[in-house]
C-alpha cells in the first residue's frame, strides 16, 4: 500500500525523531479529525469520493477519535498517523481521504482551528477578569490608597480607580484578541501543497463546515501565512504586559501594607517563620517572560521564510502557544489575588504630602498663577511635615494678600486624602462620583464584549 511505501522510504533514519512533530501535534488531534471529516464530506458531495468510501472513512475517524491520541499508529505527524489509522481500519480506500489536499493546507487549517480555540479561551478569561475588576471597583470606590509616579507617593487615589485602570487596559487587550480572531478565522483548506488542485473541490463548503468566515484566497498564501499567529501572540503578549504591571503594583502594595493577600495566593518561607510572600503575583509577572519569549521566537522563526511551505513552520506555532497559554493561565490567578485580598482601611493615602497638588490647585483656583502656587507649596514640602500653619506662613510670605476664602478650615480639608480624592471629579478621575460614571461605561463595554 502506498503509505507503507512512504513509511519505508521515510522511516527509521537518525533524524526521524528530530523531524517528527507527533508530540506537539497532540494539540491539533481534534482539529485534524474535524478537518478530515469536512474534507471527506465535501469530496463526497462533489462526487470526488463515492458515498461508500466516504462513509467508511467517517466511521473510521469516529473510531480513531474514540481510541484517543495515544492509540494512534506511528507517524511523522498527526496527519500521517491518522491517515495510517484509517487505512489500517478500512484498507486502501482509506488512502482516498488525502485526495485533493496536502499536509500543508491541512496543518495550516488545523492550526487555525486550534488558534481559534485558544483565542476564545483567552477572550473568556479576559472578560471574566474584567468583570471581577469592575466588582472590585464597585466595592472599593472609597477605599483610599496612595497613588504613585516613579514609585514615589504622588496623589491619593482609590482602589477602585486603580482597578479600573487595569480594566481599561484589559478591555483594549480584549479588542486586540478579537481582531486577531477575525483574521485567524479563514480557511486555508483546499490550497493543497501551495498551488491548488485539478479536482473540482469546494473550498467555501469546507470553510463553512469548519465554521470559518470564508477562505484564505491565494493558495500559496494559505499554506505559508502565519501572521494571524503573530498577531495573536502579540495581543497575548500585550495581556501579559498588562498583567505584569498589575502584579508589580500588588507586590509593592503588599510590601507597603496597602494590601493583604489571601493565604490562597500567598506563600511562606521554609526558614523564616514570619513570612507571607506574594509569590503568586511574582509568577504572574514572570509570565511576561514566557509571552515575550514566545513572541520573539515566533517572529524569528517566520522572518525570511521564502514563499511556499517550509518545514520551519512546524516549529512556529509552539511559540504562539507558549505566549497564549502563559497569559490564559495567569489571568484568573492575577485577578483572583486582587479580588480576594484585604485592603486595610487605615492606610495613610496622603503619605509623602500627596495632597500637595490639591493645595496648589486650590491656590490657582483663587487666582494665584499656578507656577507661583507650585512654589509656595513646594517650600512647605521641602520644610518637612505639611501643616495648615506652615501653609498659611508660606502663603503669607509669598503673596501680598491671602485669597480671602483660603482659611484654616479650607486648608485643613485640602490636607485630607479623602477630600483630595473627592475633589478630583474630572472625567476618568478618582472621585467616587467620577468612578461611578467610569464603572457604568466599563459595564457597557463589557456587555458588548
Ligand atoms: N507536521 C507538518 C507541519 O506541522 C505537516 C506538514 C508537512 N509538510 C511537508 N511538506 N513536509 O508543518
Amino acid at each position: 500500500a502506498s503509505p507503507a511505501v512512504r513509511g519505508d522510504r521515510f522511516s527509521g533514519g537518525p533524524a526521524r525523531e528530530f523531524m517528527s512533530s507527533i508530540d506537539a501535534d497532540r494539540r491539533i488531534f481534534e482539529a485534524d479529525l474535524a478537518v478530515d471529516r469536512a474534507h471527506v464530506v465535501m469530496l463526497a458531495e462533489r462526487e470526488i469520493l463515492d458515498d461508500g468510501d466516504a462513509g467508511q472513512i467517517l466511521a473510521a475517524l469516529d473510531a480513531i477519535e474514540e481510541s484517543g491520541y495515544d492509540a494512534l499508529p506511528d507517524g511523522e505527524d498527526v496527519h500521517e498517523a491518522i491517515e495510517t489509522a484509517v487505512i489500517d481500519r478500512i484498507g486502501p480506500a482509506g488512502g482516498r481521504m488525502h485526495t485533493a489536499r496536502s499536509r500543508n493546507d491541512e496543518v495550516a487549517t488545523c492550526l487555525r482551528l486550534a488558534l481559534r480555540d485558544g483565542l476564545l479561551d483567552l477572550q473568556r478569561a479576559l472578560v471574566e477578569a474584567r468583570r471581577q475588576l469592575i466588582a472590585l471597583a464597585e466595592a472599593h470606590r472609597e477605599t483610599l490608597i496612595p497613588g504613585y509616579t516613579h514609585r514615589q507617593p504622588a496623589q491619593p487615589t482609590t482602589v477602585a480607580h486603580w482597578a479600573l485602570s487595569y480594566e481599561s487596559a484589559l478591555a483594549r487587550d480584549t479588542g486586540r484578541i478579537r481582531d486577531a480572531y477575525e483574521r485567524t478565522n479563514r480557511s486555508p483548506l483546499g490550497a493543497a501543497a501551495f498551488a491548488g488542485t485539478p479536482f473540482d473541490i469546494d473550498r467555501e463548503r469546507t470553510a463553512t463546515l469548519l465554521g470559518f468566515e470564508g477562505v484564505v484566497e491565494n493558495a500559496t498564501d494559505a499554506v505559508a501565512a502565519r501572521d494571524a499567529f503573530l498577531e495573536a501572540t502579540a495581543a497575548a503578549t500585550g495581556v501579559a504586559i498588562t498583567l505584569s504591571g498589575l502584579a508589580a503594583d500588588t507586590i509593592e502594595f503588599a510590601s507597603d501594607g496597602l494590601i493583604a493577600l489571601d493565604d490562597d495566593y500567598a506563600s511562606t518561607s521554609s526558614i523564616m517563620p514570619q513570612k507571607k510572600n506574594p509569590d503568586s503575583m511574582e509568577l504572574v509577572r514572570a509570565r511576561a517572560g514566557d509571552a515575550t519569549g514566545g513572541f520573539a521566537g515566533l517572529a524569528t522563526t517566520l522572518a525570511g521564510l521564502p514563499r511556499g511551505y517550509n518545514r520551519d513552520l512546524q516549529r512556529a506555532d509552539r511559540h504562539a502557544w507558549q505566549a497564549i497559554d502563559a497569559v490564559t493561565d495567569a489571568l484568573p490567578v492575577a485577578i483572583g489575588a486582587v479580588a480576594t485580598a484585604d485592603w486595610p482601611a487605615d492606610v495613610d493615602a496622603g503619605t509623602g504630602f500627596g495632597t500637595a497638588t490639591g493645595v496648589a490647585d486650590r491656590l490657582a483656583m483663587a487666582g494665584v498663577p499656578f507656577r507661583t502656587a507650585h512654589e509656595i507649596v513646594a517650600q512647605v514640602a521641602g520644610d518637612g511635615t505639611p501643616s495648615v500653619e506652615a501653609l498659611l506662613d508660606a502663603i503669607d510670605d509669598a503673596l501680598d494678600e491671602r485669597p480671602p476664602d483660603l482659611d484654616r478650615e479650607t486648608l485643613d480639608a485640602l490636607l485630607d486624602p479623602a477630600e483630595s480624592v473627592a475633589s478630583r471629579d474630572s472625567r476618568g478621575g478618582p472621585a467616587p462620583t467620577a468612578v461611578a460614571a467610569s464603572i457604568d461605561r466599563a459595564v457597557d463595554r463589557l456587555d458588548r464584549d
